[in-house]
């Protein structure tokens, strides 16, 4: 006869209890993310003085080397997680995904799970012959799977937090396309790209990408080209009032969508709210 093996975090919870009774035990999230070697958690505050216990628990139950509690929201412009190690040593891990490999230090930048089906969407969008511009870049969320699927392709990935840029730098390498994405660094309102000299450009930056628009728009081909462009709405009516924003935004800086434009939802955010991705394709006026 089998005996079914309690799921990972239920394990965690007993041996919590045992140590630290029943309270803190019925307190602890069943919720983790896990990036290679790191664990992620979200504890609540009264859980926080049982860190190490909960630490080595899941270090035991996952075989995880490092667990790292998130400290506070993802923080700043440049989108840096706040977390504090619980247990092990170095939080830099890997993470792999359809065949794609992204280093990181986990305790320095974040790695957005739940847009595991955008960064596969987007890859399978870009053309041959294309020239793609990634204006927030990280460590290539997005152009490492997309430059894998389309070797006839060409990419400039810009990204502005210099220890993203160095991860960028090693993950192109990693993935073998170093040679068709040239890696910028710097602000993308700054750097000195080729206006007119692409066929998409990627906008992949919360809680909205709208300030960025009319840079997409200098930077797309006089023939036009297609924006993709992220933003935070309202969960209730999140696509159509995305679409709503992203079209006034295109009109606004001299680009003509062709047709409607289309939205998908890349996962919820937070309470009564929806990150989502508006497809632009558009003739510059
Ligand atoms: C973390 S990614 C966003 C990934 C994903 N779209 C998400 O939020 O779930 C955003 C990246 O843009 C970079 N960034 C922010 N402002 C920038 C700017 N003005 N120019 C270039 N890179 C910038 C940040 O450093 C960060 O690495």
């Amino acid at each position: 006869m089998s005996v079914r093996r309690a799921p990972p975090a239920e394990r965690v919870r007993d041996r919590l209890r045992r140590v630290a009774g029943d309270g803190p035990a019925a307190a602890m999230p069943r919720g983790y993310q896990r990036l290679g070697r790191v664990l992620l958690l979200r504890l609540p505050p009264a859980l926080l003085r049982y860190g190490p216990t909960i630490a080595e628990a899941w270090t035991a139950e996952l075989g995880v080397e490092a667990v790292l509690a998130h400290d506070g929201p993802i923080a700043g412009e440049l989108r840096r997680p706040q977390a504090r190690l619980l247990a092990g040593t170095s939080t830099e891990t890997e993470v792999v995904e359809h065949g794609s490999r992204w280093r990181l230090d986990a305790a320095r930048l974040m790695f957005a799970a739940g847009n595991r089906t955008e960064r596969l969407r987007f890859a399978r969008l870009v053309r041959p012959g294309e020239r793609v511009a990634d204006l927030f870049a990280g460590i290539g969320y997005f152009t490492v799977p997309a430059a894998r699927a389309c070797p006839h392709a060409r990419f400039v990935a810009v990204e502005k937090n210099p220890v993203a840029f160095e991860y960028l730098q090693q993950n192109l390498a990693l993935n073998g396309i170093a040679g068709r994405v040239l890696a910028v660094p710097g602000d993308n309102r700054e750097v000195a790209l080729e206006p007119g000299g692409f066929d998409r450009v990627l906008l992949g930056y919360l809680p909205s990408a709208l300030p960025w628009v009319p840079r997409a728009v200098e930077l797309l081909a006089r023939r036009g080209g297609t924006v993709h462009v992220h933003l935070v709405a309202d969960a209730k009516r999140a696509r159509l009032s995305a679409v709503d924003a992203v079209r006034e935004a295109l009109v606004r800086a001299g680009a003509v969508p062709r047709g409607p434009l289309t939205a998908r939802e890349v996962k919820p955010y937070g309470p009564g709210r929806a990150h989502v991705v508006v497809d632009a394709p558009v003739d510059r006026a």
